[in-house]
């Protein structure tokens, strides 16, 4: 079984690429590959620009990668409430060349922020959102107060409940 994990955010230090990459290694048996979005960089989107490239290489590169997944572990960065400039570009430049950018992979969808409410208004989008972009979320989950919450050290959750209820999603559904 092989886990496509990103965090969805180009920051070098995103707490949401080390939120995605501990719950990717909580699957069993799985292989896990965690991409990191500065990989697929792409100028900001816009329809004269896609009249000029056409479907952008980068972008087929991101769809591939998702494509060789069988299930797909994301956590979203919050910004201003809403997904980052970083995810928006690469979600958008992929969804021209494929409406189903998710390809119908079961999907466990995550946020995490440093304050209290973990990402929870980005979490609610990307819950509507995404499905309607091919994702079948099978769960999602909001770690608040990141730095509070999670060990950077141990790269692990180190709120013991916090942790457990991660788990038990994941064993429950999927
Ligand atoms: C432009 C900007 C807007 C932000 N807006 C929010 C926000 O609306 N809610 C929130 O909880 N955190 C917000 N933050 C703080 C981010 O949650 C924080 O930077 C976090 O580390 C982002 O995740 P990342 O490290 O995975 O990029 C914002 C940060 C920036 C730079």
């Amino acid at each position: 079984m092989k886990i496509i994990a990103f965090g969805g955010s180009n920051s070098q230090h995103s707490i949401n690429k080390h939120l995605a990459t501990y719950a990717a290694g909580l699957f069993e048996n799985a292989e896990v590959e965690v991409l990191d979005l500065n990989d697929f960089a792409m100028p900001l989107f816009s329809v004269d620009l896609e009249k000029e490239v056409g479907q952008h290489e980068i972008a087929k590169a991101f769809l591939a990668k998702l494509a060789s997944a069988d299930i797909l572990v994301v956590s979203l960065a919050e910004n201003n409430n809403n997904y980052s400039t970083a995810f928006k570009n690469v979600f958008d430049w992929s969804s021209r060349i494929d409406k189903e950018v998710f390809q119908k992979k079961p999907m466990l969808l995550m946020a995490t922020s440093p304050g209290t409410r973990g990402g929870a208004s980005v979490l609610e989008i990307g819950r509507n959102a995404l499905p309607r972009y091919g994702a079948e979320i099978k769960a999602t989950f909001s770690l608040p107060a990141f730095n509070a919450n999670f060990d950077l050290e141990e790269n692990k959750i180190s709120n013991a409940e916090l942790d457990k209820e991660l788990k038990n999603l994941i064993k429950e559904c999927f």
